[in-house]
Order: C-alpha cells, then structure tokens, then sequence
C-alpha cells in the first residue's frame, strides 16, 4: 500500500467567518477498489460557494462534521476500475471530496467526454453552465427584450447567466463588487449594464439600470441585493432562487428582506428555487446548446485555476470574499 493520499481536512466547523486555520493538511493510504468501486485520480477540485453552505448544516447533501475530509466536486481520472462501466483513463465528475485519490462506487460516476480545455469539464460543460442554463431558462424564462438582472454576476454561474440572457435576445444587468468586476462585465463579456453593490444605494443604482423594472432576477446572493431587486421587479416578474452566497459566511443571517411577501403579492411575482440536478432529463439538449455558444465564440468561459492540493482552503476563503473571477477551481495532478 502507498501512503500517498493528500487530503485537507476540516478541522473544525467555522463559527463566523471561515479561515484557513478551519483546516488541516493529513495523509492517508491510497484507497483500493473493491467489487463495483472505481479507483479515481483527482485532476481538478471544483471550489463552490455552496461548499461553505454544507459547514451549516444538512442542505441537498448531509451536513460535513468536524474531522471529515473536505467534501466537494471534482474532476477525476479512472485510475483503476472494479466496475465494467468505467476503465482506467475515463474521465468523470464525482464527489471525491479534497484528496488526491478516491474510491467511489461507479455506479454513481458519469463518464465524460475529453474536451480541450478539460477544464470547461468544470465551468461550461459542469455545474455552472447547466445551473446558469437551467435556472434562466427553466426558472426565468425570459423573453426577447426583457431585463435581466443577475447577482454575483463576475462568477462562474453569474458570468454565464448574463452571457445567456444576452444570447437570447434579453437586455442584461449585472451586479457585482468592485468597479474592476463591474468593468469586466460590461467590457469583456458583453452586460449593457453593471452595478457595484458595494458602491452605496444598490437599489437607486438598479432603478436606474431598470427603468422599466426588472423582468427577470437570477439571485446568487440573498440578503440585502435580494432586496434591493424585488423593490425594482416589473409586474409580472420572476425571480429565480439560485443560492444566497450573502448567507453562507458567518453567523446566522439577520431578519429576512423586507417587501416579503407584500411585494410579491402586490407585483404578482413568481420565484422559483431549484437545483441543478431538478433538470437531469434535458442535460444532453442544454449541454449541445452551450458547446454551440462556445465553439461559435458567442459565449465566453472565464476561469480562475489555482495550482496545488495545498492552497484549497485559501482558496475556498478568497472564493467567498469576491476574489474570483469566473469559474475557480485548483489544479490537482
Ligand atoms: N441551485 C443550484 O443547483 C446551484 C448550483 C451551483 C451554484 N449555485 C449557487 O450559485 C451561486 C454562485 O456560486 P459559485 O460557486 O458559482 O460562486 P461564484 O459566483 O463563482 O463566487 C461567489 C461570488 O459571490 C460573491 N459574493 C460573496 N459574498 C457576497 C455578498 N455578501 N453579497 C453579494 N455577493 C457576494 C463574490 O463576488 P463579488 O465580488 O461580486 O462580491 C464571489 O465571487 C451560489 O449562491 C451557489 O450556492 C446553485
């Protein structure tokens, strides 16, 4: 047996704010696959906001306890197989967690087609790129010449929700922090509009964005940027609940916003939550149409790649402090 397998703990579970010092580095033995099992090389680990979520407590997932190894997605590489789907060399996306080696159940993997990049395996082709697709087209369903208004709006989901919109003939809104982000926005990936929520007044900025109200909000953010949109909804508009990254870091989050339900009432709003997986059935139409956008140039895939098992945590933490642009992942092997 190779004693091997680097892994990053999660020493403890944050209480306010997460901190490198929340995790710690251990080595473990390489796995070995039993019958049905699949042995998988860690290539990429996918860094999510959501990853922070699962420290609160049990979401779509069970809650991660004090101990365990990180969880989270990556991209993996067969590297040994006990299950007749899967050989060495296939690619998969799988819940491997933050190690260099897993062993999962193959029955549980999708294979993967190789694409160059392999990390558009992670944005584009991944979590991100269905989610952004899905819940703008399924949840929002906007139409050609609305306003789209998307939060988080420089990151993976968001920079591709806003490209999307665009794509479909929609007029777009991003917010994000910073002016470096917003500029990106409208420069390089084609937003008519872009509003620095930590700016000052984000719900006058968006009425001016909008002037005839929001037809369409893809909230990544929750809190007060929630807010600041369904005072600025259109009559008639909807609201696709995405994630409250806003929410996620810290202690408990303060009263809800306000204008719920009244305003959902008086501007007859429709919000839709959703997951990702809630769209399983049309997965190969979606993931056709967005190879479409990306090989004709139309869509743009940003990517922010770290290199190292070691700068995850770091990672994780700058993730949720805004420092990413697009998809970030962290390069394993
Ligand atoms: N429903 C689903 O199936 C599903 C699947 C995947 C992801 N998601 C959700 O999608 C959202 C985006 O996740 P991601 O992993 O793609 O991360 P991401 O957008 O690439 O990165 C997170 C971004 O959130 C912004 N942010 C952090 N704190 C904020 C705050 N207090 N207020 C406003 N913005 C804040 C930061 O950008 P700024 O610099 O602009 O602040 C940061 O870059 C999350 O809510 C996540 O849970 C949902």
């Amino acid at each position: 047996m190779t004693q091997d397998n680097r892994q990053i703990v999660l020493a403890e579970i944050p209480q306010g704010k997460l901190a490198p010092e929340h995790f710690r580095a251990a080595v473990a033995e390489r796995p070995s696959p039993g019958d049905g099992e699949v042995l998988l090389k860690v290539l990429y680990v996918s860094l999510d906001a959501a990853n922070r979520a699962w420290m609160q407590g049990a979401t779509y997932r069970s809650a991660l306890a004090a101990g365990d190894v990180m969880a989270g997605g990556a991209l993996a590489e067969v590297a040994e197989s006990r299950f007749a789907g899967l050989g060495p060399g296939d690619l998969v996306f799988a819940d491997t967690g933050w190690q260099s080696w897993a062993v999962l159940p193959g029955r549980r993997l999708t294979k993967l087609p190789r694409v160059d990049p392999l990390t558009h395996l992670l944005s584009v082709y991944g979590v991100a790129g269905l989610t952004a697709y899905f819940g703008l087209i399924e949840c929002g369903r906007p139409k050609a010449g609305e306003t789209v208004v998307v939060s988080a709006a420089a990151g993976s989901v968001g920079s591709l929700v806003g490209q999307i919109a665009r794509l479909l003939g929609c007029r777009t809104v991003g917010i994000a922090g910073g002016a470096a982000k917003c500029a990106l926005l409208t420069d390089e990936l084609g937003f008519d509009v872009a509003v620095d929520y930590k700016a000052g007044d984000t719900r006058r900025a968006l009425r001016a964005a909008c002037p005839d109200g929001i037809d369409v909000y893809f909230d990544n953010v929750g809190g007060d940027v929630f807010e600041a949109c369904l005072f600025n909804m259109a009559t008639h508009g909807r609201i696709a609940c995405c994630g409250a990254v806003s929410q996620y870091d810290g202690a408990a989050p303060r009263a809800g916003p306000r204008g719920v339900p009244g305003l959902i009432v008086t501007k007859r709003l429709n919000l839709r939550g959703f997951i990702v997986s809630d769209f399983d059935d049309q997965r190969d139409a979606a993931l056709a149409r967005l190879k479409g956008w990306v090989d004709s140039g139309e869509l743009k895939v940003r990517e922010d790649v770290l290199e190292g098992l070691e700068v995850l945590p770091a990672a994780l933490v700058g993730l949720l402090a805004g420092e990413n642009v697009g998809k970030r992942m962290v390069r394993i092997a």
